[in-house]
Order: structure tokens, then C-alpha cells, then sequence
């Protein structure tokens, strides 16, 4: 079948390679789309991800497919189910999965990561990590399920009431998210800051944000917000999240940042403004509420999606060669 390897540091081949074979306990899924997302370029560039990618490995942690074999333990699954795969395994075992927080799981384990994932025609899946999806749902539109699942791992880590005012910093994809998500979480207003005016404009126009705030403009943000969502990962944004809280603020640092990065913030407004700063890390639990906001229409991921590549052209868009992309997925069959 055909695949897309890496076969090192920045180094990706179209090779036709035997398919897996299958377990037990696993299915194969024909692969339809395949996201394509910052891990792939932190692990394309020899970076850790959510585990580490030994070469030669078949990314593609963002998924969605159609089952064609099931293992001999299988009886939730049937060959033509329409499917996402959660590319997260956790070992069931260690300190953190006995404590409920298998997210921080001493021996994860990945679809796309650590084993094969979606970049190429076919790839297996133990069935603990496998979901239907359900029939109002496109396979394209569920290949980001993935993300989705990380945004709303991060809203599960929060409080919200319906009163909060809220901003997200951050005008890329999982940005356009969390505008989304706020909403379906009742917040009354979001606020979206980034620096690309077109975004900024459609996701006001589109998706309901109050009021925008074009920081490459030198457009200044309030610190007058209850909850700030950072999605973009830079020690200036961080900054920036910290001094737009008001009183009793939730911030959010969802954005990744350079290992040893680092920002400055004034811990005495820490103190004073008795602010909550949160991390998040993937995505555990998350993939039926993402299914759900998909399925009840509160979440439209369609006009997010600006890019379908094939596998061959995923190497230049790693390379930056393919601008003015918004979320990029590669088509592998297409099936709906
Ligand atoms: N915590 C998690 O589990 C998790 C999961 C997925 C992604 N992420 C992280 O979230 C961040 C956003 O992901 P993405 O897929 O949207 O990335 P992306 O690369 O698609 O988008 C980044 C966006 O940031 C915007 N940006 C750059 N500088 C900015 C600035 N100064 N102010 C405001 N916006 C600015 C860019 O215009 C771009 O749209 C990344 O750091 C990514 O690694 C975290
Ligand atoms: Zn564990």
C-alpha cells in the first residue's frame, strides 16, 4: 500500500510498503483523511512530540477512515463502520492512569507517534482508542477530531459560567477552536487576538467574536477578561495572556512553546488578581464530546479546513512552502 515514511531527520518518502498485520484486539482502518498538524512538523524536524518518533515511522495522529479487517476480539465494530482513531494509548498501569489522569501516563504511547498512523492507505488500531462517527458527521470533517478533542480536554481543565468574558489569542486553527467551543460553553463573549486581519474579520463575521484585536497593528489588549485561551505558543503572547486577566481570571497556556522557553509575568499580580494558570496536554476523554459538538452542529469545522493535500505534497508544507494555510489534511481515499 501506498505510504508516506519518515525515514529520518526531514526526510519523507512515498513508499509502497506490506500492511500491518492485525491483532486481536485491533481493527484496520482505510484511511480517508489524515490531519496534519505542529506535531507533525516538530517530529518532522527531529523534535519530541507527545512521545518521542522513532524513524521509520508513518505519521498521521489525525485520522478518520473506514474499518475493512476487525481482530478476532472485536464484537463493537463491524468492516464498513465509519471511524476516528484516538491516537493516544495509555498504559493502564502507572501512577498517573491509576489516578485518573492517564493524559500524564509515564509510558504513552501514540497512532502517528509511536506506531503507524494515518498517512498512508491503511493502519491498525487497538479498539479501546476507536469511535464511531456518527452519521450527520463527514469523515473530513471528523479527521480533526483529534484537535477538537485537545481544545476540549483544555475547556474541561476551566470553569465556566455563562457570565465570563473571554479571550483567545491565537488566530490559527486551534484558535478558531476555542472560539467555537467558548460559545458551546455558554461564555457570553469572545474576543479574538492575532495578527492576520482576514482571520480576525471572518471569525467575527462567521463564528460571533464580539471584538477583535489586530496586535501586529499595535491594536491593545484590555486586561479585562475572566478567561484567556493563549493558542499560539510564544513567550510575547504568554505575556500577553497573563496582562489581559482582570480579577480572579482562568488563563489558559494551551499554545507550545520551544522546550526551554521561557516569559516573564508579574507574580504579584499573581497574588492580587488570584489568577488561575493552566496547562493542558492532549487530549483523554474528550473524543465523544468532540463527536457530539460535530454531530449537534455547535461546532463547524468546514470552513476551517483550507487545504486538502496528498500525501506526496505533505513534505512541502512542512517545509513551509504552502502559504496561507489555515488547517491542512491529506486525502488518502476521500471516502465520505
Ligand atoms: N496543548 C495541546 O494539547 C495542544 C494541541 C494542539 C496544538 N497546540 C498548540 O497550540 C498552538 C496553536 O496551534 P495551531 O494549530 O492553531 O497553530 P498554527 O500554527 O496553525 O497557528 C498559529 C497561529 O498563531 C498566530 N500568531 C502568530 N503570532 C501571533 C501573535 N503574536 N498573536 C496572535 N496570534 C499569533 C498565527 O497567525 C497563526 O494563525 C500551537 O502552539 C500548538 O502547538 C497545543
Ligand atoms: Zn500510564
Amino acid at each position: 500500500m501506498r505510504a508516506l515514511v519518515l525515514n529520518g531527520l526531514k526526510k519523507l518518502d512515498v513508499e509502497d510498503i506490506e500492511k500491518p498485520a492485525l491483532g486481536a484486539d485491533e481493527v484496520r482502518v482505510d484511511t480517508a483523511y489524515a490531519g496534519i498538524c505542529g506535531t507533525d512538523k516538530a517530529l518532522y524536524a527531529g523534535l519530541p512530540g507527545s512521545a518521542d518518533a522513532v524513524p521509520p515511522i508513518v505519521l498521521g495522529h489525525e485520522n478518520s477512515g473506514v474499518i475493512s479487517e476487525v481482530g478476532a476480539n472485536v464484537t463493537d465494530f463491524q468492516v464498513g463502520d465509519r471511524v476516528t482513531v484516538d491516537p493516544n494509548i495509555y498504559d493502564g498501569t502507572c501512577e498517573y492512569c491509576r489516578t485518573g489522569r492517564p493524559e500524564l501516563c509515564d509510558n504513552l504511547s501514540a497512532v502517528g507517534v509511536t506506531r503507524d498512523g494515518g498517512f498512508e492507505e491503511s493502519f491498525t488500531a487497538p479498539v479501546s482508542v476507536v469511535y464511531h462517527v456518527p452519521e450527520n458527521v463527514s469523515l473530513r470533517a471528523a479527521t480533526v477530531t483529534e484537535p477538537i478533542s485537545c481544545a476540549v480536554h483544555g475547556m474541561k481543565l476551566l470553569k465556566f459560567t455563562p457570565y465570563q468574558k473571554a479571550l483567545v489569542i491565537g488566530d490559527g486553527f486551534m484558535g478558531e477552536l476555542f472560539v467555537q467551543l467558548l460559545q458551546a460553553y455558554g461564555v457570553h463573549q469572545v474576543d479574538l487576538a492575532g495578527i492576520v486581519q482576514e482571520k480576525l474579520d471572518f471569525n467575527k463575521e462567521k463564528f460571533g467574536v464580539t471584538n477583535t484585536f489586530n496586535t501586529a497593528n499595535g491594536e491593545e489588549i484590555p486586561a479585562d477578561y475572566d478567561v484567556v485561551i493563549e493558542a499560539v505558543g510564544l513567550p510575547q503572547t504568554q505575556e500577553q495572556a497573563i496582562e489581559a486577566t482582570k480579577k480572579g481570571a482562568q488563563v489558559m497556556m494551551f499554545g507550545v512553546g520551544e522546550p526551554d522557553q521561557k516569559f516573564s509575568m508579574n507574580t504579584y499580580e499573581v497574588f492580587k488578581k488570584q489568577l488561575t494558570i493552566q496547562g493542558s496536554f492532549i487530549n483523554p476523554h474528550a473524543f465523544e464530546d468532540s463527536l457530539a459538538l460535530l454531530s449537534s452542529g455547535k461546532l463547524d469545522v468546514e470552513p476551517l479546513i483550507s487545504h486538502e493535500l496528498d500525501l506526496s505534497e505533505i513534505q512541502s508544507y512542512l517545509d513551509g512552502e504552502i502559504s496561507g494555510v489555515s488547517k491542512a489534511i491529506a486525502k488518502v481515499s476521500g471516502a465520505k
